[in-house]
């Protein structure tokens, strides 16, 4: 790690969570914790806890969860630096100036050296565009309206006929052939290296600081594939970057625009629609999501109007709303997207239809009708149950309301039928359906086969941590080696040590996993296993005890598969059968 174990400890200690996370979500006491609306994912009822005892947040919904460090990462979007500076900062500690491992030092200049060869390359490929090879390039941008300044502000390029053009350029600046691999840019092959684009009008992708990450190349005129990108690397990973977010972000508008290609963003940009941006070829992210929710709480999309892009948008919207943002759908037609509309119909039309664009609630509906034939009765009723149930996902009555009176105005139903056939399909969903609580949680966490045991493991750990005097007596049976999950077992040791050094702290032992989020959020939920109602001592004492004998039963079975001679089987089969006898006693 960058930082000294024991900085990173006092910039936690420092900050107490509950302080930290009341700047961003609202919370209220309920039992010995605080609760409010998860910042991490949409719920209208409050899941997010956060305990000042153990010092760490959870989400009961999605499962988000650390300590304060790792809060501030995710929801500033910082890095593990980044979050450790700002909470010092705010606890008036000043970090002391580390140098980083060798290790770091080069993965960080590899990272810096291939940003450098990016920005290189898009220079490169830009100057081109003014050499007698680029000619063409030049006039089919102009040929597609761009005009000098667009071309200039977004960088255009152009790669040349030659296929290993840009390759002979770094040569000459004694760049070696593993770090041109790296870039993308190049395939290194027995027969010789090649560039990865020629003869393609070139779109550097920007971060949102401005650097160069990769490329996208498009064939002049028709040919296959039309686009080309630079594969994952070091620095480029589709699924969390937008492109034109790095100016979108400052336009000011409380919306952005999203859309399906380069050319749309860089026309909606060129007409002073300077809020749109474009996924990278790939469908759409949550972590997209999660960047774009950073800058606005409103999305107009604005991608095909062909069925592909009816597609794309209809898997965007769940993800908008997962994340809380409201989403809305512009109709381009007769056009087919953005770049065609501008040029055809200009800027005023374009923001018309942005003022018209419809909620993406009514524009499904919209959609979904297509396959029915209304002027078919059965056909008819059959729609308007889709509707009537899609109807009843809205929880909340006002809103529940409102869309009925607007679903009722546009698609000629009276409002009063559909209320009545609302309330009776509710009824019913109600009846099948569990608790909000529980129906959340499974769609974020699909069950697996041995979710059991592993629960078993997670509840131990729980109230081991939450009440130490139970630790005593719960470790005369468990070991860390009967946690049979990996990790689980990583974090048992940990805590078993401590627990004998009398320093158990489960915030601190977050700080290790902190940088992985995948990892943080599993430690999180190690650590914050709902103990469902509140139970009586002699209760909990029989949960305790039956989870002690799962686990240990569990444990014990692995053991002997696993066995290798036939003395560790047999040392296994007496313990399994002393196990059986032996009176387990919590209280
Ligand atoms: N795309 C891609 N590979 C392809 C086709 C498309 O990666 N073979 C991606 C590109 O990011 C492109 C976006 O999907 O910008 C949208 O595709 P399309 O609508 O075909 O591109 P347009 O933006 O309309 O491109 P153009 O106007 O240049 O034809
Ligand atoms: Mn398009």
């Amino acid at each position: 790690m960058y930082y000294p174990e024991d900085v990173v400890e006092e910039v936690r200690v420092r900050n107490d969570i509950l302080e930290v996370i009341s700047l961003y979500v609202k919370l209220v006491k309920k039992g010995s914790s605080y609760f409010g609306l998860c910042p991490f994912h949409n719920e209208k009822t409050a899941s997010f806890s956060v305990s000042t005892q153990k010092q760490m947040y959870y989400c009961f919904g999605c499962g988000a969860g650390g300590n304060v460090i790792s809060f501030v990462m995710q929801y500033e979007n910082y890095s593990f630096t980044e979050a450790l500076t700002m909470l010092a900062e705010r606890a008036g500690i000043s970090l002391p100036n580390v140098e980083p491992t060798k290790q770091e030092r080069q993965a960080q200049d590899l990272k810096l050296t291939l940003l450098d060869i990016n920005k290189m390359a898009a220079n490169y490929y830009y100057s081109q565009l003014n050499k007698p090879n680029g000619a063409m390039a030049l006039e089919y941008l102009m040929d597609r309206k761009l005009s000098e300044e667009t071309i200039k502000h977004f960088g255009l390029g152009f790669s040349n006929k030659t296929p290993d053009d840009l390759y002979r350029f770094f040569k000459s600046k004694n760049y070696d052939d593993t770090l041109l691999k790296d870039t993308g840019l190049i395939t290194i092959e027995e027969r010789g290296s090649r560039d990865k684009f020629w003869n393609r009008v070139m779109f550097p992708i920007l971060d949102i600081n401005n650097r160069v990450i990769g490329f996208g190349g498009r064939v002049m005129g028709e040919g296959m594939p039309k686009y080309l990108n630079s594969p994952e690397t070091k620095l480029f990973d589709k699924s969390r970057n937008l492109y034109g977010l790095n100016f979108a972000r400052t336009s000011r508008k409380d919306y952005m625009l999203l859309c399906e290609g380069y050319m749309d963003v860089i026309s909606l940009h060129q007409a002073g629609f300077t809020n749109a941006v474009a996924s990278l070829g790939t469908a759409f992210t949550q972590q997209q999501a999660m960047l774009l929710k950073r800058y606005v709480s409103k999305i107009i999309i604005t991608y095909d109007s062909d069925e592909a892009g009816i597609k794309a948008a209809l898997r965007a919207i769940p993800i908008f709303k997962e994340f809380g943002i409201s989403t809305r759908i512009i109709n381009m037609k007769p056009y087919k997207d953005p770049d065609e509309f501008i040029k055809n119909l200009g800027n005023d039309e374009y923001q018309k239809r942005i003022d018209e664009a419809k909620n993406s609630f009514l524009w499904e509906i919209d959609i979904y009708k297509r396959d029915y034939n209304l002027q078919d009765p059965e056909q008819k009723t059959a729609f308007q149950h889709y509707i009537a149930k899609r109807l009843c996902m809205f929880t909340e009555k006002l809103e529940r309301d409102n869309y009925m009176h607007s679903v009722a105005d546009q698609q000629f139903i009276q409002y009063e039928d559909l209320k009545r056939m609302v309330n009776v399909m509710g009824e019913q969903i109600v009846r099948i359906r569990k608790p909000d609580s529980v129906n959340e949680r499974k769609i974020y966490k699909p069950k697996s086969s041995d979710d059991g045991i592993l629960k078993s493991q997670r509840l131990l750990i729980t109230w081991m941590i939450e009440d130490e005097s139970l630790f005593d007596k719960i470790k005369e049976y468990i070991n860390p080696d009967d946690f049979t999950e990996q990790l689980y077992h990583d974090v048992a040791i940990k805590i078993y040590k401590e627990h004998e050094n009398g320093t158990l702290n489960p915030a601190s032992i977050l700080n290790e996993y902190v940088g992985d989020e995948d990892k943080s959020r599993k430690v999180a939920e190690l650590f914050n296993t709902d103990l469902g109602r509140e139970m009586g001592t002699l209760e909990k004492n029989k949960a305790i005890s039956e989870s002690i004998i799962k686990i240990k039963q569990a444990s014990l079975d692995k053991a002997s598969q696993n066995a290798i001679s036939i003395e560790q089987l047999q040392k296994i089969i007496k313990e399994q059968a002393e196990f059986k006898t032996k009176k387990i006693i919590i209280n």
